[in-house]
Order: C-alpha cells, then structure tokens, then sequence
C-alpha cells in the first residue's frame, strides 16, 4: 500500500526521470529497532547520517523564536514565485510551504506546540531535535542551494519504509516501489522463488533490498550490490534499521562482481541502475543534476550501458525459471532492452513484458529465466 503525499517534483525538464513524492503520516512508526554496525567493507568506510527525525531533541527554543523562523522560511519560500518551475520544472512555493511543514515535524519533538504558535508573548519553550540557528541554515540550503528536502531531512518515504539518505546516494522513487510488487507476483506462484537468493544491484540506500526482503519466504535471502562506498554504508544502515540483516546481505562492488558465488543460482534479480544519457544530465531539474550522484543516474550516450550489462549478467546468474525486473528511462529503451534480450539472450532469457509506471509510461522490462 502507498501512503504518501505529493511532494517535492524532481522531474527534469528533459527526460521522464520520475517524480519524487514523500508521505509524512506514519513517521513515528518508523523508528530504528536495532543498533549499527557497519559490516566489514574493502573501502574506506562511511558513517551513515542519523535522520533529523530520529534525533535526540536534545535543543530548547522559545516558541517565540521558532515562530519567527517559521515566518523568515516561509517568506523566503514564497519569494521564489514560479522561478524554479519556469527555469527547469523545479518545485513551487506550495511545495516548498509543505516541505516546510515537514520540517517542522521533523525538528520538533512535541507536535501539539505548533496549535500555539499563532499566541502572544509565547515564552515558552520547544524541545527540539536541531537548534534554531541550523534550521536557518537548513532552509537556506534548501532554497539558495536547490538541496533536496530529503537531503536536508536525511530520509525518503518510500512504499511503508522510512529510509535513511544523504548526499552520494539516490533519493528512492516512488516509479521504483512498484518493483516490490513484481517481485510478490512473482513468488506468490512459485515457492521456488519465494525462499531463492535474490539479487539487487546498483541498490542506493537499499530500497529495494528491503522491500523485496520483505515479500520473500522464510529462507529467502537478498543480496544488494553497490559500487559507490557511501550507498554501501547507507544501505547497510537502512537494512540493520528494519532489523533485515539475516535476510538481506549488502556487497561494495561492480553489478555482478560481488556476486561471483551465486553464478546460476540466483532465484531473482532486480535493477534500478543509471538509464539517464549523459547529455541530459545538465538539463535535469537542480536538485537532481546539482545533488545527486552522477554515478546514480548516468547510463552512458544512450543510457543502456548498464541495462545491456543486466541483461548478459541475468542470463549467466539467473538459475532456471528464475525471474528478473529492471527500471528504464521509458519507452524507447524498454524496446531497445527487449529487442537486444531477444536478438542476443533468448537462448537463456524468455517471456519478456513491458510495464507502464502509473504515469502511463513504459518503464520496466520483466522476465525469466528459460
Ligand atoms: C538509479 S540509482 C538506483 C538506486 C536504488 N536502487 C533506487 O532505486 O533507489 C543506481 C545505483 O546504481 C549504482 N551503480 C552505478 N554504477 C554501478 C556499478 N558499476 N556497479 C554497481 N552499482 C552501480 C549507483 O551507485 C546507484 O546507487
């Protein structure tokens, strides 16, 4: 089920890169439940960020004091008028206000305060989980800087997860949570499937790692790959947040490199890898081109080169009947992946199906394993 509310737009201005949307309802429900330890890496190690919301609210604030920053912020975001959806599709002031409204929740610990913020002579004070002077910082950021909300806030709402992010890691889509469910149609109908090894590659902040850990069977394992040092230790941190350590197992390295062990045998295989051609990459809306890692979303002068790599790999490590789902960048290179899978793979790939997002557009490829 998807809870969110419509946020932030990210939509480049040329390319159908998805959409960002964050739903804030169940925030509380999304605490860690386990403490981390960075598995073993070959590279130097990264400390993950702590979310802003599961902070300690170890600040104190004259409500009086927040309430002015609020009306400095929400100000600075409706100066910007329509600038930033004329100059590259970017975000309005009514999203920046409800981002806003996000950050407040997340920065202070007792909700029931904001009620009183339109009071006089309000001395008093607001426990919260940053102080005062870096929300202006913060918000600065976020304004001057085009730095993604979710990069302030260090978390993206993503199907009913609550997921740690930061700089040199891709914000999760929602276009990418539907792959879940490709995964638990999969092996709804095949036992096989549903207690196999599974693969993620190119896995970020570990989205889809856990989200497909949580459809498989007892004995299902995933295993999520990343080449970036940072998506390494923050997917790692998302996996031992949601307590899905035994299940999900996350690898440093280059797609199947890190997956030598598991030639023929794995039961799935699922990719969002980098599909954006190079050239569009300085057209894209600030906060994705300016923030984002480019490692996370150039796919090479037309954008195939890792989808045609996943192609090859799933036909040498897939076992039989195995299945595997990748993200494109839309309809011409779901057409291109599937004429190459049928023109060089369909010794070992078969039943191939385009998928729409629920925009409309085609965006997946899925198949098996003959
Ligand atoms: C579009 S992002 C997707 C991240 C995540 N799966 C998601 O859907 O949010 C692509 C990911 O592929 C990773 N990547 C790029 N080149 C890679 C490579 N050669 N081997 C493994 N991962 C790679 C990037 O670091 C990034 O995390």
């Amino acid at each position: 089920m998807k809870l969110s509310l419509i946020s932030s737009v990210y939509s480049p201005s040329s390319s159908s890169f998805p959409i960002i949307l964050r739903s804030s309802a169940f925030i509380n429900l999304c605490k860690p439940f386990c403490s981390f330890s960075l598995p073993s890496s070959p590279s130097t190690p990264v400390n993950p960020k702590v979310p802003l919301f599961l902070r300690s609210p170890i600040y104190s604030t004259k409500l009086c004091d927040l309430k002015k920053w609020h009306d400095w912020a929400k100000g600075l975001a409706l100066s910007i008028g329509s600038t930033f959806v004329h100059s590259d599709n970017g975000p309005d002031p009514s999203i920046l206000c409800r981002e806003l409204k996000w950050l407040m929740e997340d920065a202070v610990e007792d909700h029931s305060m904001f009620s009183k913020m339109g009071l006089e002579n309000i001395d008093e004070r607001v426990n919260m989980r940053v102080g005062v002077e870096e929300l202006y910082d913060m918000w600065k950021e976020r304004i001057e800087e085009r730095r993604p909300f979710q990069y302030v806030v260090g978390c993206e709402h993503w199907r009913d997860l609550v997921l740690s992010v930061q700089e040199g890691v891709l914000i999760p889509r929602p276009e990418t949570e539907v792959i879940v469910d490709f995964v638990s149609d999969a092996v709804s109908k095949n036992e096989d499937l549903r207690s196999g090894v599974w693969a993620d590659l190119g896995t970020g902040s570990g989205a889809l790692a856990i989200g497909v850990g949580r459809v498989l069977g007892i004995g299902g394992r995933v295993i999520a790959t990343d080449l970036s040092p940072v998506a390494f230790a923050v997917a790692a941190y998302n996996v031992q947040r949601y307590c899905s350590q035994d299940k999900i197992e996350v690898r440093e390295g280059s797609w199947f490199e890190p997956l030598k062990d598991m030639e023929g045998k794995l039961a799935g295989l699922v990719s969002n890898p980098p599909y954006i051609p190079s050239k569009e990459i300085s057209g894209l809306q600030a906060e994705v081109g300016r923030h984002e890692p480019r490692v996370a979303l150039d796919g090479g002068i037309d954008g195939m080169d890792a989808l045609l790599h996943l192609c090859d790999g799933a036909a040498l490590f897939l076992k039989p009947g195995g299945f595997f789902a990748f993200e494109t960048n839309g309809e011409q290179q779901c057409r291109v992946l599937v004429d190459y899978m049928k023109n060089n793979r369909s010794g070992s790939l078969c039943n191939f199906k385009i998928v729409t997002d629920f925009a409309g557009i085609e965006r997946f490829v899925i198949g098996f394993h003959r």
